[in-house]
């Protein structure tokens, strides 16, 4: 049996923003997984899940060894990684094999609700990183990050692949993202997706790996309502495409300051990282504003304003309207800032995720 686990993922800073080409956000890895075992089968293939992929697939092999798909939802992403990692085995001409795959997740809760951490991101990362041993196909962690961004980005057009590099890389990064739209246009011509690993549109694009804060502790506020990315992406969008902030430069380039004097905070231990933050939550603030969509809730508001007043900074980690909300706090022993500020939460509804960043891989 192959077991691979993939971590969830919190935004830092630099959400909307890195949606553009060359855009960059700062993430985190957390230490909640989602988690495939796959182990061969005899005669045909097989996804099963308890907490993620609600729906059944199952394939079988015509005698030219075209995969039949029995039953699947086209948009699933177990279905996407599988489709392309499988692609790229073809190329490399290897045989094809069956297999099933048993996923299970931690980044939602007991009623099956996403908490909004990326599960999507890391089930991609979680199955190609198993097909990848399965095959032996010996792809180093830029390439399994490119095989996600590729796989999905017909599922999710308008992913930054945020969530797809914190999940492969793990701990802290600083994410560009690449232009997603000239690798949908060249993957048309070229067919493979391994000759898309060197394409042109990645440049300028890439995860660099942020040493851990250590004054710094993180804490992790679920608002109980799930929200729709993609929905929110398309909404804050203006006519020329982009988000609908004016002057859009100085949106732009306000995010960018705030993933640079973040990832130079960093540097230092975590010092000034806090005013940072406040920045961050600012910026999304003025990006609400201006588009008129809600993206800090009343409940994701009480979460940020609660940890403020307890010496933290906070914000609405990812996309918000929902999900979850993020804080720093200097760290300090007992009774310190996050205790207090967990115990107003919990008074107010929004549940406190313990959990930790995942250490880098
Ligand atoms: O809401 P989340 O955690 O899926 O994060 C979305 C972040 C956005 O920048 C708004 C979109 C993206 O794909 O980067």
């Amino acid at each position: 049996m192959i077991e691979k686990r993939a971590p969830g993922k919190l935004y830092i800073a630099g959400e909307y923003a890195v949606v553009e080409p060359g855009g960059s956000a700062v993430l985190v890895a957390v230490d909640r997984y989602i988690t495939v075992r796959l182990t061969e089968g005899a005669d045909r293939g097989r996804v099963r899940s308890s907490a993620y992929g609600r729906t059944p697939l199952e394939w079988v092999r015509d005698d030219a060894g075209d995969r039949i798909i029995l039953e699947h939802h086209p948009t699933d992403y177990v279905f996407a990684a599988i489709t392309a990692t499988e692609q790229l085995r073809s190329s490399r001409g290897l045989a094809p094999r069956y297999y099933d795959l048993d996923i299970s997740s931690e980044l939602d809760d007991v009623s099956g609700q996403k908490y909004g951490l990326g599960s999507s991101g890391a089930v991609t990362v979680a199955v190609i990183a198993a097909l990848d041993e399965f095959y032996r196909l010996g792809l180093t962690a830029t390439e399994r990050f490119k095989l996600a961004l590729l796989a999905t980005i017909d599922v999710s057009p308008d992913s930054s692949g945020g969530d797809l590099a914190a999940s492969t890389f793990g701990g802290w990064i600083r994410y560009s993202s690449p232009d997603r739209g000239a690798l949908r246009t060249h993957r048309a011509a070229v067919g493979t997706v391994e000759t898309l690993f060197a394409d042109r549109a990645w440049a300028g694009s890439g995860v660099s790996r942020l040493p851990h804060p250590n004054h710094l502790d993180l804490l992790v506020g679920w608002t109980g309502s799930p929200a729709s990315t993609e929905r929110l992406v398309e909404q804050v969008r203006d006519a020329e495409g982009r988000p609908a902030v004016i002057p859009y430069d100085s949106f732009a380039g306000d995010s960018r300051a705030c993933v640079d004097d973040l990832a130079a905070a960093f540097a230092r231990g975590g010092e000034g990282a806090l005013d940072v933050v406040h920045r961050a939550r600012r910026v999304l603030q003025r990006l609400s504003a201006s588009s008129g969509v809600l993206i800090e809730t009343a409940r994701l508001r009480a979460l940020c304003d609660i940890a403020e007043r307890h010496g933290g900074a906070a914000k609405p980690s990812g996309a918000g309207g929902g999900d979850c909300g993020v804080v720093l706090t200097r760290t300090e022993g007992p009774a310190g800032p996050a205790d207090r500020i967990i115990r107003e939460w919990r008074e107010n509804g929004i549940l406190p995720l313990s959990l930790a960043p995942h250490p880098a891989t």
